[in-house]
């Protein structure tokens, strides 16, 4: 009998996107599919059940979409860091540099409150700069994250470490090496 599906089995790699060389990760597969993407979301979240969060906070854009479900799963509150000019109200801003490219991230000024204790998900860590933005963002707003929620690790690109370095513990459901 063939074992049941991993969540990695999910996720499909594509050659050569968005460049040359780059091995890209695609999690449409993983989302589209019911028991796949019940699988990721629980998987995501078990480690934080019973944990004090205050706050989700997704990374635009595949992290809107694990996030959300991870704080309706919680029975908590959802705010989106977002890529540049894209939030109505007052912002603030952090530049980061990515695998390939360089952006900037901004979440609301009024998004989480001082003291609160905010989880980050994502849908991917590669070198970790587009976490660490985030992470920049939401300690800016003298709140506190408590741990960051990846589907996918990439080992070898050295985010886990930049983000543990930083003092916030990383959880990520499967890598590729
Ligand atoms: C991807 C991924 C992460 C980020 C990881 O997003 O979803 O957010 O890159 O890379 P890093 O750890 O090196 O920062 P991308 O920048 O492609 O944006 P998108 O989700 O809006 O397509
Ligand atoms: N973001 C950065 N690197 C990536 C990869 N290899 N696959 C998918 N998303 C990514």
């Amino acid at each position: 009998m063939s074992h049941p599906k991993t969540v990695q089995d999910y996720i499909r790699t594509i050659p050569d996107f968005p460049h040359a060389g780059i091995l890209f990760r695609d999690v449409t597969t993983l989302f589209q599919d019911a028991r796949g993407f019940r699988m990721a979301v629980d998987q995501l979240l078990s480690p934080y059940v019973g944990a004090r969060i205050d706050m989700v906070a997704g990374l635009e854009a595949r992290g809107f979409i694990l996030g959300g479900a991870v704080a309706h799963q919680l029975s908590k509150g959802f705010v989106p860091i977002r890529k540049k000019g894209k939030l109505p109200a007052k912002t603030i801003e952090q530049d980061y540099a990515l695998e390939y490219g360089r952006a900037t991230v901004e979440i609301h000024d009024d998004a989480v409150e001082p003291g609160q204790k905010v989880l980050i998900v994502d849908d991917l860590l590669a070198t970790g700069g587009t976490a660490e933005a985030g992470i920049r963002l939401i300690e800016r707003l003298g709140a506190e994250v408590v741990g960051c929620a990846f589907v996918i690790d990439l080992p070898d690109l050295g985010g886990r470490a930049r983000l543990e370095a930083m003092g916030v513990p990383v959880h990520a459901i499967c890598s590729y090496e």
